[in-house]
């Protein structure tokens, strides 16, 4: 049995069943925007292997803080240690969060780091006092991971529907209409649709103040459950309920942090500033898993200060010593290589080549920003159909749900972002499927 046969009938991939699964390919090596396949093909990867690979795959400085990190120290417990590459890494991110924001708990995935902000919020408020704070407000249309507590606070209409069953109920608002347009937003009025969500928001944290704990959202662009963009706005609206109310604000910056919408935060285009940020994915440049839960000083204070004092988290892999080493590497990258303005010439060439989309009769809407494309369709394509393009045109694509999209790395050349737009097209150009064909997530 060769590889791809016992992987067929043995190895489950993310989504899939192992009766009849989807075909994969067999990838073997890769190499700045391109993954190398076992036969020698090259795709280009245009969905940065899940939006992590920001400075292309295999980048010769991170492979190479890696290497050097493996002669010394590959792995020791954090529970009474701790290590060079972890204080670095802490003192970066420190210095590039917002203001105040300093204090970080190291977790293994973008999941986990939420996990463990809600534990923060939840922590918060007991050490004050308030132990019936348990709950959360998050965003229909958002997505925050797969582990228990992350599906919880996802869409509660959305992916995770199968194991409501089990997921703790958190309170939810309606998802943000007021779409964010990087090319055309000054002056723009905000439609009524924004004052009724201020008011649902408002309400629904009147009515259960002494159960919440704090608010979670991904800030300006909520990606693998609606592909939305909208308005900085609201998160100013979160704070200033959240400051009301004295709920812990989470930010969850995985998808859109590290410049994938345009800025270093997304959330920056708005005033407000969270409690909690969760940053993961493109952190290590997408080499290695690594994600970081990064407290403001004030919410850290009040946690410790309680009557349990520490925080009640420690997975095994904590901080593990290769992983932060790929971070420092890769926020070292981030801090010389002026990727606003690459981002910047990303978005302008994937509006130009996304934008004549807008006129197939099964798409529903074009939207851009920053390094992501999204074209929203009635119904995606058959499978075969995709695979066939992204065999012709070389160009790695995954679409879900009903989006076919591109969130190519950030350092994607104008002649490859072209190519990408144009296999875009040829997939939302084809005849749509029969149904959606249970395409989740990313
Ligand atoms: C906004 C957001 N939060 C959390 C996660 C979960 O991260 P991970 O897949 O590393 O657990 C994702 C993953 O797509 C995400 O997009």
């Amino acid at each position: 049995m060769n590889a791809l046969e016992y992987d067929r009938s043995h190895v489950w991939h993310p989504y899939a069943s192992l009766k009849d699964p989807p075909p994969v390919r067999l990838a073997a090596g890769a190499e700045g925007v391109e993954i190398v396949l076992a036969d020698g093909r090259r795709l280009v990867d245009a969905v940065s292997s899940w939006w992590c690979v920001a400075h292309g795959h295999n980048h010769p400085a991170i492979v190479s803080a890696i290497r050097k990190q493996c002669g010394s120290l590959c792995h020791v417990m954090f529970g009474g240690f701790t290590h060079a590459p972890a204080v670095e890494l802490a003192e970066r991110l420190a210095s590039i969060a917002p203001p105040g924001m300093d204090k970080v708990f190291f977790a293994d995935s973008g999941s986990i780091s939420v996990e463990v902000a809600v534990k923060m919020a939840i922590q918060y408020q007991q050490a004050k006092g308030r132990p019936s704070r348990g709950k959360m407000v998050a965003l229909k249309g958002g997505y925050h991971g797969d582990t228990a507590c992350a599906m919880a606070l996802s869409d509660p209409d959305g992916m995770h529907v199968l194991f409501r069953g089990m997921m703790p109920r958190h309170h939810f608002v309606s998802k943000p209409d007021w779409a964010f347009d990087s090319a055309r937003c000054a002056g723009d009025v905000p439609p009524a649709s924004f004052a009724e969500w201020e008011e649902e928001l408002e309400r629904l944290v009147d009515a259960h103040e002494g159960e919440i704990a704090g608010m979670i959202c991904e800030p300006v662009f909520q990606a693998a459950n609606a592909m939305n963009f909208y308005r900085p706005e609201y998160l100013d609206a979160m704070r200033r309920v959240c400051d009301a109310h004295d709920l812990v604000l989470v930010f969850d910056e995985i998808a859109a942090g590290f410049h994938r919408t345009g800025p270093l935060w997304a959330h920056s285009r708005a005033g407000a500033a969270p409690d909690v940020m969760c940053v993961g994915k493109a952190l290590t440049g997408g080499h290695i898993t690594l994600a970081a839960t990064i407290a403001s000083s004030a919410v850290a204070d009040v946690i410790s200060r309680g009557d349990v004092g520490a925080f009640m988290h420690g997975p095994t892999y904590m901080a593990n010593p290769l992983a932060c080493a790929a971070a420092n590497a890769s926020l070292e990258l981030f801090s010389n290589g002026d990727y606003a303005a690459k981002v910047a010439r990303i978005e302008g060439e994937l509006r130009e080549g996304l934008a004549p989309l807008a006129a197939i009769p099964n798409v529903k809407g074009v939207r851009v920003l920053g390094a992501a494309g999204v074209v929203e369709v009635e119904r995606l394509p058959k499978r075969a159909d995709i695979d066939r393009v992204i065999d012709e045109t070389g160009v790695w694509l995954r679409p879900f749900a009903n989006f076919v999209y591109a969130m190519p790395p950030l350092v994607t050349d104008s002649a490859t972002v072209r190519r990408i737009a144009d296999a875009v097209a040829r997939v939302a150009a084809l005849p749509p499927g029969p149904e959606c064909h249970g395409d989740f997530h990313e």
